[in-house]
């Protein structure tokens, strides 16, 4: 039996079976995992995630009980599970993609969705099963008195489902996005707010990146639930039970991402990168193709920026990294379609016959990643809304000499606003100023932003945050 364990949608891998049918593995991406991975394994931290995919599910197949890591897979304590497709689809895209991300990121199109109807009942049932799948399987694996960390908005319900089967565990949960305001959040149907709430209430513990997203949520608590709400303590007292509320704002692990970017594969990525575009500067962006990350509008502050500096035309280049992400939903296809339809204008505007002023690529590749924090100049992180934003922490530690364009939306904003220089994520303009700004801000001052930085995002590395979360249950 396990004394410490992690539940999450994504696991730290997931599958590919390839061209003659052998199943490959892949490590997991997004804020979340980068966080957990290395310290989940070191720690013989029990991880279980569902299965995202066909491919997935063909692993668990070959599992015993599900556990990868006993077939023989180098993942550390691994179970993952075989939740019916149908299930998983309606949990992950429609409630937890679809609605909960969209409701905490402000994203709705407000006077055509959401709409909330039969077909939606039908989702959040699934969700209700999904969120069960994890509290039965937690609920097996975990010792007397274990503690169990219960990841993000795919598993709200999960703590109070797992509080009623194992009443002797203590449980906490951690939001890794912001929490929208109570007059937002108040959107979902009433019983589903509320369950959303009560499903958090349910954990001992509830964690957030920042502040803000903290006091959003005792919020809502207050307001929708009528939860009695001690913002200095801070906790919430509902029904009878009180859950404390902490801030936790996962960073770095410098040490560890040093040694990742200076491996060969990054090495030559970086000569790949510098013989594309000689000694121009860079602004690099590396992001999900996600609708918070405020992509296009950070390309048409790119254009708006050229067309206002033509002194730097030949002497720049955007690396606009944008990977895919959520493709079965409708939204993020389009989105992706208007990222490369934005990019297309500009170089039409302006690229002339030696100089590529934007360099689009929409293929994940983690060690060209790396590549390209390494040599940034300015680093552009604009998102309409983020939990934390890892990129805007991994960036100041690998650049020698970046300047970090950060949106005051950002979690992260919390930490790294003083040295950054914030943009309000819709005043196009707004932006473009703040990359030119970026672009000429002199040697001795970015350097002494960027130790600045690199200090607050190293400041809470993933073993430390993981260790507050566990602590927080003593
Ligand atoms: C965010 C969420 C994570 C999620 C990640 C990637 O960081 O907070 O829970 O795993 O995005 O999204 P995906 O849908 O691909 O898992």
């Amino acid at each position: 039996m396990n004394s410490v364990l992690v539940a999450s949608n994504r696991g730290p891998v997931s599958f590919t079976v390839s061209d003659d049918g052998v199943l490959i593995m892949r490590r997991g991406g997004g804020g979340l995992v980068s966080g957990l991975s290395g310290v989940a394994k070191d720690d013989g931290v029990l991880w279980v995630c569902a299965a995202l995919s066909d491919d997935d599910r063909s692993a668990v197949r070959l599992s015993p009980g599900g556990r990868l890591d006993q077939a023989g897979y180098d993942t550390g304590p691994l179970r993952m599970l075989d939740i019916p497709a149908t299930t998983f689809h309606r949990a992950y895209n429609a409630v937890a993609n679809s609605t909960l991300w969209f409701v905490n990121h402000l994203l709705y199109d407000i006077p055509n969705a959401p709409s909330f109807g039969i077909r939606f009942a039908r989702e959040w049932e699934s969700y209700r099963d999904y969120n069960g799948a994890f509290a039965l399987a937690l609920a097996e694996e975990a010792g007397h008195g274990a503690r169990v960390m219960v990841q993000d908005y795919h598993l709200t319900l999960t703590p109070a489902m797992l509080r009623a089967e194992r009443p002797d565990l203590r449980i906490a949960h951690f939001s890794h996005t912001p929490w929208a305001p109570p007059e937002y959040f108040s959107l979902l149907p009433d019983e589903v707010a509320g369950e959303v709430l009560e499903g958090i209430l349910g954990a001992d513990h509830a964690g957030f990146l920042a502040e803000r997203w903290a006091a959003a949520f005792m919020d809502c608590c207050e307001a929708v639930l009528g939860a009695e709400v001690d913002r200095a303590a801070p906790s919430v007292t509902h029904e009878g039970r009180t859950t404390r509320i902490g801030v936790h704002s996962l960073g770095v692990d410098g040490a560890a991402l040093w040694e990742r970017a200076g491996e060969p594969d990054v090495e030559s990525h970086i000569a790949a990168i510098r013989e594309q575009v000689g000694d121009r500067r860079l602004i690099v962006r590396i992001d999900r193709t996600e609708l918070s990350k405020n992509i296009v509008r950070g390309l048409v502050a790119y254009g708006e920026f050229l067309a206002a500096h033509p002194e730097w035309h030949g002497r720049v280049v955007h690396l606009a990294f944008a990977y895919p992400s959520r493709h079965d939903l409708p939204e993020y296809r389009e989105y992706t379609a208007s990222v490369q339809r934005c990019a297309q204008e500009i170089e039409n505007e302006f690229a002339t016959e030696d100089w590529d002023p934007l360099i689009l690529n929409v293929h994940d590749d983690y060690p060209r990643s790396l590549a390209a924090y390494r040599m940034a100049d300015v680093l552009l992180v604009n998102p309409i809304r983020d939990g934390m934003n890892l990129v805007a922490k991994e960036g100041p530690v690998l650049s020698p000499r970046c300047a970090l364009v950060l949106s005051r939306e950002a979690g992260a904003a919390a930490e790294l606003g003083p040295y950054a220089l914030m943009v309000n994520p819709y005043d196009i303009s707004g932006t473009a100023a703040a990359l030119h700004q970026a672009l000429v801000m002199p040697e001795d001052e970015r350097r002494a932003r960027r130790d600045k930085l690199r200090a607050a995002a190293t400041a809470l590395p993933p073993q430390k945050w993981l260790a507050a979360q566990l602590d927080a249950l003593d």
